[in-house]
């Protein structure tokens, strides 16, 4: 393991992972999210656009990102088990040469790319997985791999600011996993979503809403915007100014 891969995690490699089509049940909102993402790359202004995707999984949100027509993207994962379902789904847009997936963490992925030349880093429900100073060194690597005027789009989970909304948010998510695993009598399932559950809320991993757009913002990104947001769910774009 190199240093940078030191501290990136597999939090995807078991039954979360074998059957992640499950996300659509519990969380209907990550796939309007990665829908989010794919709209607003396509409606960036025409020209080649070359992609990095960070955590990639199944290869949800690189379909929604290839409604962008020419869009050429790397699709980053550290997950094997979620990269041949990705293999599977864009099999076509693979063999066109207009999809490259590549089994890395997001940060050895990204040192691997040149700096200043990169038009778009995409993202969706990924970063906030990452422990907090890994998710830092990714934030710089993402700005340093941008071309000047480039754009890092994530539609991701942002904890709220406000401590007691959030943490009553989250009740309300561990209650919903509850009935929709019961239902389908999927307590294995149930079990695994609530340790992740867990995973996202822990002081280490958890990603607020404000401290990140400041992380953003101290990198020299700018502008930083949200651009949707409900509940814990957001869309947050940042541009690398022109040179
Ligand atoms: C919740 S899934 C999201 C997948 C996809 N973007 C979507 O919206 O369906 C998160 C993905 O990030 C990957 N991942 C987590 N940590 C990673 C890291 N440090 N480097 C690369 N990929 C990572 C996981 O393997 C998983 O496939």
């Amino acid at each position: 393991m190199t240093e940078l891969s030191a501290t990136a995690e597999r939090l995807f490699s078991g039954q979360i992972g074998a059957e992640y089509d499950m996300l659509d049940v519990i969380c209907p909102a990550a796939a309007a999210m990665s829908d989010r993402v794919g709209e607003f790359v396509a409606a960036l202004p025409p020209g080649p656009l070359n992609v990095a995707e960070l955590g990639c999984g199944t290869g949800v949100t690189t379909r929604a990102l290839l409604r962008r027509s020419g869009a050429l993207i790397t699709a980053l994962d550290n997950e094997p088990a979620m990269l041949s379902q990705a293999s599977d789904r864009l099999a076509d847009f693979i063999d066109e040469g207009r999809v490259r997936l590549v089994e890395a963490d997001a940060l050895a992925g990204l040192a691997a790319l040149p700096s200043g030349e990169t038009s778009v880093v995409a993202s969706a429900y990924t970063i906030h997985n990452f422990l907090e100073p890994y998710r830092l060194r990714v934030l710089a690597e993402i700005f340093r791999v941008l071309k000047p005027g480039g754009i890092f789009v994530n539609g991701d989970r942002y904890a709220l600011d406000e401590t007691a909304r959030h943490t009553r948010l989250t009740q309300d998510e561990a209650r919903h996993y509850f009935k929709t695993f019961a239902a389908l009598n999927r307590y294995d399932l149930l079990e695994q979503w609530i340790i992740h559950l867990f995973s996202d809320e822990s002081a280490d991993h958890i990603m607020r809403l404000g401290p990140s757009l400041d992380a953003m913002r101290a990198l020299g990104f700018d502008p930083v915007e949200v651009l949707f947001r409900d509940g814990v769910n957001a869309l947050v774009s940042a541009r690398k100014p022109a040179a």
